[in-house]
């Protein structure tokens, strides 16, 4: 069914695990993600960036994802990621999303505090939840994210930007990047301790691609409850498809197999994500 994000969260909080968030933008991506939630019999939350709304019909996309989640034997949520323009969260709400994301991290704190305080106002009142960044989580390679420089999320503002704004969810950023790393990741899993101390409401990971399996496991048990994924899942695919177009036969290939050994390629890396979040 679809839920709420907060009451994945919440739950997620308290049974200290985490639940992925996948990056998707048709039926195959999502079709994936429920799928392999099902398998693992754990909640799931599906995401779709606000960069693709030039591209993808929202409402339209909206609906599917709700018939789909009706029938999946798992709690599935559906998030706006990284919006920037207040018109893309109103459209968002208005097509049912269950949560979004306010991405203001390119702004100074107290503006990026003024606009996600509004954005908390419009989205409560219709029962959607918000999850917003301070600090600023860097770009990587293969990302299809556009901003770039990364800063440390400084706990004492976490604290403040919470308590100031009423978000419901808060992205850290620990030193994970958007795509993969051009060098050897440096996860603060000590900042995120910090962060943990001072505030109390479900903490996000941004950047889960070509991060250490064991370091994502131990941010989840330190108290990470949301993770997104996107780079890996798709390079999967990408990669999959590259290399089956080196046969002959495959160039003549109808696009319906195609896309269906695309979506049979992304799900082991879906899997493997959803199970280190489990924390079992
Ligand atoms: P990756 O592409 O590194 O998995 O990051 C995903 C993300 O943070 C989407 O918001
Ligand atoms: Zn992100
Ligand atoms: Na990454």
């Amino acid at each position: 069914m679809l839920v709420n994000t907060k009451e994945i969260l919440l739950k997620a909080k308290e049974e200290n695990y985490a639940v992925a968030a996948f990056n998707v933008f048709n039926l195959e991506t999502v079709q994936a993600a429920i799928r392999v939630a099902e398998q693992q019999q754990h909640p799931v939350i599906i995401a779709l960036g606000e960069r693709y709304f030039g591209t993808v019909d929202v409402e339209g996309f909206a609906s599917l994802v709700r018939q789909l989640a009706m029938k999946a034997s798992i709690p599935v949520a559906l998030h706006l990621d990284h919006a920037y323009e207040k018109e893309s969260i109103v459209r968002a709400i208005r097509a049912g999303f269950t949560s979004v994301m306010y991405d203001g991290s390119k702004y100074d704190l107290e503006e990026n505090t003024r606009r996600t305080k509004e954005i908390v106002e419009i989205s409560h009142m219709a029962g959607v939840s918000v999850e917003a960044e301070i600090g600023s989580v860097a770009l990587g390679a293969f990302s299809d994210e556009e901003e770039g420089a990364g800063t440390l999320t400084d706990p004492q503002e976490a604290k403040k930007f919470v308590e100031e704004t009423g978000v419901d969810f808060l992205a850290a950023a620990i030193g994970t990047v958007h795509g993969m790393y051009k060098c050897e990741p440096n996860i603060r899993l000590d900042l995120l301790d910090e962060i943990r101390k001072l505030v109390d409401i479900p903490l996000v990971l941004h950047g889960a691609s070509g991060t250490p399996d064991e370091i994502l496991r131990e941010a989840v048990v330190r108290g990470i409850c949301k993770v997104n994924v996107n780079t890996e899942v798709s390079l999967a695919a990408s990669r999959h498809l590259a290399e089956s177009f080196e046969q002959e036969e495959r160039k003549n290939a109808h696009l319906s197999t195609i896309m269906a050994d695309m979506q049979q390629a992304m799900e082991p890396v879906m899997t493997k994500f959803v199970r280190l979040f489990m924390n079992k």
